[in-house]
């Protein structure tokens, strides 16, 4: 039998041979559990975040050349890395050798906090500089579009970053000749303030230069094993999975034959999430290696050719080269490409996707695909049989046989044509933000007039995210061919395709109204498109645009990040050695960068450890009528699972005089309720197990899910909260109007970086327990495991060493788990790992609390508001959690900045049969800011005053009192408030606001400010007090324990600064 074949690559520039390698290993994994490189981050699991972007770097033989690019770790599979070199975070710098000139910048410039995405963003940074040491502006945003950062706000980050640009520091846009260092914003004069500011936070000068030739060479024994290596098909036979790399066009031919049913895996970014989040499994995977054929680039007279196993990035650079060669009328199709190739996911997607893998995977949300389509693009295919071509239409979407690819047919490239003189292709797409974000609607759009005479020759319309794939609106396109390019078509064809792409009202994925004008809206964009060009190409026989139409056509661009910031100076006279006011910069900012930052799930596994996972219920409210564990503990490496049965008696714990439960015992109140814990040896062992576990559920009623529907079954946590202050009702005999309005709010994920993690180690001896765990409070954690374990509190330590993001989230939902984790680890003696996956965390914990709040204001004409009574309704989901704390706090933050004489505000939490919502940033005054702020509008809308008018005149005035007796001084709060008008040209600002909207009938433009006057600490004294412990040793050093928890706004940092 021949040797199973060796997987070669290199990490850091150390060989990594792996003579076992498992197909069903993801790069992130192997990294983090097998190599210890712990600096890459999980995040999301499925490329969404950019926490675990590392840098891969291939050699072409035939070109010679190295490609360098991003790519996120979690979707590559260790086989499909024969011959690449892999660079992480801690190659390329670290403090035990030098650090690298991202991660110093990165750090200096403030860009991390709690520095869990910092890794991330520093590889996407550096990668970009592997290939342009000196970045444009737009290739520095391109190259941050698929890293998110939870914490830091991204401007930091583009600072540090712009400190690589060539001209740094400026906008670099020459809009009008004008660019943001010639003038103050929108031409605006800035506000001169003296020097009690300065302008930066860091100095450039100190910074290390970057030097390309210090950089990690491309190792020399994958050039000579690209080169000369005989080329031969390598299978690697793991577990369940059998992984298949053929090298040329022809052994990829025979294992498709051989295994029709297996995909072609390429980037791996449509493949790997389905088997990820939808439990699809291939026993076989095909995944050709460097195939020539696949990556061909053919100029036809006619048309462009394009490898099926070409890269979307690769695409992208070549469609730019060809709209810059061929003339535009027939670079059409291009443009329209080019247009959503910028915006699709993010870099490292773009560079892992294949374009024939987004053909053949037909997402219903494909940008490409409509684009394609429209465009009359040909399949190229090939088997074993022979070559044949297929086109690009709604047969191949729905996948009809005919007109579908056979099973042991290869996708080998995509022909598409160049468009024609008086042929226009549109691109549109709508999407919750620009980059990184799946469309909610996409559109392409082609029309052929012949020739001049503006006659409809051609139409060709698809849309993507409003049907279960592509759609094709080809009955409305066929009834207008023939017709003038005029409003009377355009009404028409608004008409039949909304006929025609129709979306009933139960639509997957909702927002069905929405979609529907983003359907007629693209439709009227592409008329005035197309009639824009008709009238410059023929000024004679088209008519100008309605001007007031012409602001349509504009797309709204997301300007380069430049902005005005100004800081406090420190005193002049303040002692030098005083650092107190200084920005001095996190003290772990370098080792976020680095990836040396140590996270609970970075600890290196204990000795026999085990890892548990949650059985969660797929009901949101029934009674569970039994439970079938058998089958799940048979499975192999499983140890135990815990149910409410053997936590008798210890299965919750008092918070605020509500017990939460742990795990369910007869009834479960909301999808994703904690229903058993399993136990494994592995953490792939305890999630297959856990797939394993059988419950039989009877659903019971009333199933309230919403604010209105807790109401209606009166289904409120006691006791409401009510706040009263002056006499409201008397209040409104006198006032000068009154006005009635409710307005809702939904709910919010934390999405921390850092999912839900704990590690728990019994000590051995007198049942002492160490808890490792990413929270914010592990006073409580530890309350919540000693009482589990009936323990004292002193025999639970709770280190924390720092918390990647967790803004509320990590607080009684990871006790809960901790009290788990920790009896699973007390009962078998043995240390305990739990750490959620992104989808578990999403589905076991509740986020920010839904809010529906009504109001009633009673005012005068003039705008003082003398009266107001108010309702705050908050979803709180299944249990108590913090909620009453939340809506309580609310209550007494709703009063904002304002003195309202008369005022009476109640608060009710609902119980429903959601995952329990908690505490998040702002702890309930985002939510009763937001209803206060917009009474306020409409109470200025009402007496003909602007919103900001109405803001002063209601704001507290010098020594006041609030509704809770508490003295105010509202000196500060008054000079904040002028002097924030005058410093951001307010008036200036809204005049020109005014002006753009009256001269753009579809674009409009806001501007509001806001006051915001925030408390510090929780309601009770006793809850906001603090103390620390210092030790100074006989060396001089000092060590100070403080109760603060490092999650990213650098306690530790201040405490240092205090000292
Ligand atoms: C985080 C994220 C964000 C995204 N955002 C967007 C977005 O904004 N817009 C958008 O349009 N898409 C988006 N996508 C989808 C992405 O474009 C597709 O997943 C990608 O193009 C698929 O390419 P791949 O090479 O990774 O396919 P793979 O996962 O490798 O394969 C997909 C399928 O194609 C088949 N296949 C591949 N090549 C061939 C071939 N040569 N012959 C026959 N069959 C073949 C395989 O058998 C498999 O069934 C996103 C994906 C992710 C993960
Ligand atoms: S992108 Fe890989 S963990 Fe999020
Ligand atoms: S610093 Fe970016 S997620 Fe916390």
């Amino acid at each position: 039998m021949e040797p199973a074949p060796e997987l070669l690559f290199y990490v850091n520039g150390r060989q990594v041979i792996e003579r076992n390698a498992d197909p069903e290993m993801m790069l992130l994994p192997y990294l983090r559990k097998k190599l210890r490189l712990t600096g890459t981050k999980y995040g999301c699991g499925g490329g969404g975040c950019g926490a675990c972007t590392v840098m891969i770097s291939r050699h072409n033989p035939t070109t010679k050349k190295i490609r360098h690019y991003p790519a996120s770790a979690c979707l590559i599979p260790i086989c499909s890395l024969h011959g690449a070199a892999v660079t992480t975070v801690e190659g390329i710098g670290s403090t035990k050798t030098r650090i690298h000139p991202v991660q110093e910048r990165i750090a200096k410039c403030h860009g991390t906090q709690c520095g869990f995405c910092t890794p991330g963003m520093v590889m996407s940074i550096y990668t970009l500089l592997r290939n342009h040491p000196e970045p444009t502006m737009d290739q520095l945003t391109d190259a941050l579009g698929g890293n998110l950062c939870r914490c830091t706000g991204y401007r930091p980050i583009i600072d540090a970053c712009k400190t690589f640009c060539k001209s740094s520091g400026c906008c670099q846009s020459k809009e009008n000749g004008i660019c943001c260092l010639d003038q103050g914003i929108n031409g605006l004069p800035e506000f001169e303030e003296g020097n009690k500011t300065s302008p930066k936070l860091f100095s450039e000068e100190e910074f290390l230069p970057l030097d390309p030739t210090q950089e990690l060479i491309f190792p020399p024994e994958l050039m000579i094993m690209a080169e000369k290596q005989p080329q031969k098909t390598r299978v690697f036979g793991g577990e369940r999975m059998t992984w298949i790399s053929p090298v040329t066009l022809q052994g990829l031919l025979e294992a498709k034959f051989k295994y029709p049913q297996a995909p072609v895996v390429m980037g791996n970014t449509s493949v790997g999430p389905e088997v990820k989040f939808k439990g699809v499994f291939h026993p076989v995977i095909i995944s050709p290696d460097r195939i020539e054929e696949l990556s061909v680039v053919n100029h036809a007279h006619d048309e462009l050719t394009l490898g099926a196993g070409l890269s979307l990035a690769q695409v992208k650079n070549i469609l730019a080269d060809v709209v810059q060669k061929l003339p535009e009328e027939k670079t059409q199709i291009y443009r329209a490409l080019l247009k959503h190739l910028g915006t699709l996911a993010g870099s490292q997607i773009r560079n892992m996707a294949s374009l024939g893998g987004h053909v053949m995977s037909r997402h219903l949300d494909s940008d490409l695909n409509p684009l394609l389509a429209v465009g009359n693009c040909t399949l190229n295919l090939l088997s074993k049989d022979g070559e044949r071509q297929i086109p690009l239409n709604e047969q191949f979407f729905s996948k009809c046989p005919d007109a579908d690819l056979k099973p042991q047919e290869i996708l080998i490239s995509v022909s598409i044509p160049y468009s024609r003189k008086w042929e226009f292709v549109s691109a549109f797409r709508q999407a919750q933000r620009q980059q990184n974000a799946l469309a909610i609607v996409n559109s392409g759009m082609r029309v052929f007039f012949g020739e001049g005479d503006g006659v409809i020759r051609e139409l060709s319309i698809f849309y993507g995210g409003v049907g279960a794939t592509t759609v094709c609106a080809k009955n409305s396109c066929q009834k207008l061919i023939g017709r003038p390019w005029n409003e009377e078509m355009l009404d028409t064809a608004c008409r039949l395709v909304l006929d025609e792409v129709w979306l009933p009202g139960s639509a997957p994925g909702g927002k069905v109204e929405f979609k529907r004008t983003l359907i007629v809206s693209f439709l009227f964009k592409f008329y005035l498109e197309v009639s824009q060009i008709l009238k410059r190409m023929d000024p004679v026989h088209y008519p100008s645009l309605a001007d007031e139409y012409e602001s349509a056509l504009e797309d709204l661009h997301s300007r380069h990040h430049w902005n005005t910031i100004k800081y406090q100076n420190v005193d002049p006279e303040q002692l030098p050695g005083d650092p107190v006011g200084h920005p001095i910069m996190h003290l772990s900012g370098v080792k976020h960068a680095t990836g040396e930052a140590i996270y609970c799930d970075d600890m290196p596994a204990v000795d026999r450890e085990l890892f548990l996972t949650f059985v969660t219920s797929s009901r949101a409210h029934a009674k569970i009528v039994s439970i079938d564990l058998s089958e799940a503990l048979n499975m192999p490496g499983v140890v135990d699972i815990v149910t409410a049965e053997h936590l008798s008696g210890v299965n919750s714990f008092l918070f605020y005089s509500k017990p939460e439960k742990f795990l369910a015992t007869d009834k479960v109140f909301c999808v994703g309720h904690l229903v058993c814990a399993v136990i494994a040896d592995s953490e792939v062992q305890a999630k297959r197990a856990a797939k394993r576990v059988k419950i039989i559920y009877q659903d019971l009623e009333p199933l309230i899910l919403t604010i209105e529907e807790a109401i209606q079954h009166n289904s409120f946590f006691k006791p409401e909260r009510k706040l009263e202050y002056g006499n409201v009702d008397e209040a409104f005999k006198v006032v000068d109007q009154i006005l009635e309005g409710e307005i809702y709010m939904g709910g919010q994920e934390h999405f921390y970086m850092e999912t839900q993690s704990m590690l728990v180690v019994p000590k051995g001896e007198d049942q002492e327990m160490d808890v490792y765990v990413s929270t914010q409070f592990p006073k409580y954690i530890q309350d919540i495991v000693a009482s589990t374990l009936k323990l004292p509190a002193n025999k639970v330590m709770c280190h924390v060493r720092r918390v990647g993001g967790a803004f509320g989230g990590k607080v009684i939902k990871t006790g809960v788990m901790a009290a788990v984790t920790a009896f699973a680890a007390n009962k078998h003696g043995r240390a305990v790992r739990c750490i959620l996956e992104r989808g578990e965390d999403m589905l076991i914990t509740g986020g920010r609390h839904p809010y529906l709040g009504k109001y009633k204001a009673g005012f005068m004409n003039d705008g003082r508001i003398l009266a107001l009574d108010m309702e705050h309704y908050s979803n709180g989901g299944a249990t108590l959690d913090e909620s009453l704390f939340v809506i309580e706090l609310g209550i007494l933050k709703m009063d904002n900045a304002y003195k309202f004489p008369n005022l009476r505000c109640q608060g009710w939490v609902c119980k429903t049969n959601l995952p329990s919502n908690t505490a998040f940033r702002g702890f309930g005054f985002p939510q009763a800011g937001l209803i206060t702020e917009s009474c306020i509008t409409e109470v200025a809308a009402k007496c003909g005053l602007s919103p900001e008018k109405v803001r002063t005149i209601n704001m507290y005035k010098d020594l006041d009192q609030t509704p809770y007796k508490q003295e105010i001084n509202a000196k500060n709060l008054i000079q904040c408030w002028t002097e924030c008008m005058a410093m951001s040209s307010y008036s200036l600002r809204k005049e020109a606001v005014e002006k753009f909207n009256k001269e753009n009938y579809w674009k409009k433009k806001g501007l509001a400010i806001v006051p915001l006057k925030f408390p510090v600490g929780f309601g009770s004294v006793a809850a906001g007090q603090a103390a620390a412990l210092v030790h100074i040793y006989l060396d001089g050093s000092v060590l100070v324990t403080h109760g603060g928890i490092e999650m990213g706004q650098g306690v530790h940092t201040k405490m240092i600064q205090g000292l």
